[in-house]
């Protein structure tokens, strides 16, 4: 049989982009960038806030034109947005053949066989699958670095978040499957793993931890730089601050969702911690360990959120001095219990919030990167550089993106760099020496 293609459009997280790579193994077709060519179309969407939302939804709309052309083309739609409308999906849109959910991916093959051997359109978006963590994701040959998922779903019920109900209750992966999975991306070649989970440092199996995993990661031969991704503050342990600290191959940097600076706000969220007690556990990460980079999330916006809650959270950046922030507007997700609270915030009064939040962290940003200048950083090269061939890009244990000039041939290698400027998002530097 003639190998088929597959065109697959990923919106959202890290999550999406392991799955998609996942959908790409469990069909094993030759993928395409051009969905002209294409025998199957799947749409990985994100529903986390309303404008993910509708972008993977318009972008379904763009296929519209292909399926009446090539009725034999089959159009899918997969991840968060699949989970949550289900067969809404099939009766809204007339070209959909198939309606995939998050932890349904193993079964991807099965229901396009179903809906090509049928004739008929077709769903599959039940949690209840035993094989949710079978399939390994495509890997790109050459590539440096690599995910490695170790948990599905989420556990936190958090009011804002629409995570436990698309992606089920937390499940966490074995630890074979994990290690098993990690040394076979060593092998082709990757230097620096990162895992991934919706709060990965909650991660427990077999009386293991997360500290443990972290330890058993480093022990891998040839792994050389660890990453994880996205920790829960209340998780955060005395034991996995002493495995960053004690293991050289983690590195030195925490993602960690603060989401609020006002207690008031934390309390409606249902975050389970104050701000005095995530400053105190920042404290501790950084007493430990006193160049750990942290980064966060933040909502502006939520339900009752006041002037004064606002500031708070200003305040929190201030204090904290992040390395970075991400921040959004709240956006009310469907059968959440913030969606339903009588309090919502104007619109523009968020934005505002937000434009006014974001350029002060982007000061905080920009000043801690300048303050690398002068400095020699080791960096792992990750390849050349996506605007200039002459530039080799790479990061530092911080997660800070470094350019320099150079050739392909110290891609994989961790370098010292000399920093010779600093940007909003990035720095330059020159080559030192080949560590
Ligand atoms: N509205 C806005 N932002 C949200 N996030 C999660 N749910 C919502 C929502 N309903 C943000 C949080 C989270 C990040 C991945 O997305 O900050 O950490």
């Amino acid at each position: 049989m003639s190998k088929r293609y597959l065109y697959i459009e990923t919106y959202g997280c890290q999550m999406n982009e392991y799955d998609s790579d996942r959908i790409r193994t469990a069909l094993d077709m030759e993928a395409t960038d051009d969905p002209q060519k294409a025998d199957v179309v799947i749409i990985n969407t994100c529903a986390i806030r309303e404008k993910a939302d509708q972008k993977a939804l318009s972008s379904l709309g763009k296929f519209k034109h292909l399926k009446s052309r090539k009725p034999n083309v089959l159009v899918g739609v997969a991840g968060c947005v699949a989970q949550l409308y289900g067969d809404k999906l099939l009766d809204k849109v007339p070209h959909l053949d198939f309606v995939l959910g998050p932890r349904a991916i193993p079964r991807v093959s099965q229901l396009i066989s179903q809906v090509e051997n049928s004739r008929r359109r077709s769903i599959e978006t039940s949690f209840d699958i035993e094989e949710v963590f079978e399939v390994e994701p495509y890997h790109e040959e050459g590539k440096v670095t690599g995910f490695v998922s170790i948990q599905q779903g989420c556990n936190k019920m958090c009011t804002y978040c629409i995570v436990p109900y698309v992606r089920g209750k937390e499940i966490n992966r074995p630890i074979h499957h994990i290690l098993r999975e990690a040394k076979n991306l060593v092998r082709k070649g990757v230097k620096e793993i990162t895992l991934i989970g919706q709060t990965v440092n909650s991660w427990k199996m077999d009386g293991y931890k997360f500290g443990d995993l972290l330890k058993m990661m480093a022990d891998i031969e040839g792994l050389i730089r660890i990453r994880f991704t996205t920790s829960y503050p209340r998780d955060v342990t005395k034991k996995m601050i002493e495995s960053i600290k004690g293991t050289r191959e983690i590195c030195h940097h925490i993602h960690l969702p603060v989401q609020s600076g006002s207690n008031s706000v934390l309390t409606t969220m249902k975050r389970t911690y104050t701000r005095e007690w995530y400053i105190d556990t920042l404290n501790r990460l950084r007493d430990s360990i006193p160049d750990m980079a942290i980064s966060t999330d933040i909502i502006i916006g939520f339900p009752a959120e006041t002037e004064e809650d606002f500031d708070d959270t200003m305040k929190l950046l201030d204090e904290v001095q992040f390395d970075s922030a991400f921040s959004f507007k709240y956006s009310p997700r469907p059968g959440t219990p913030a969606a339903q609270l009588a309090d919502q915030v104007p619109s523009h009064v968020a934005t505002g919030r937000l434009a006014e939040l974001q350029e002060f962290q982007r000061e905080i940003t920009s000043k801690k990167n300048l303050r690398r200048v002068g400095q020699i950083e080791e960096v792992l090269i990750e390849g050349e550089s996506k605007n200039d061939r002459n530039w080799l890009s790479g990061r530092t244990t911080h997660n800070r993106i470094v350019n320099i000039p150079g050739t392909n041939d110290l891609r994989g290698k961790i370098i010292r760099a000399s920093i010779t400027e600093g940007f909003q998002n990035s720095l330059r530097g020159v080559l030192i020496e080949n560590i």
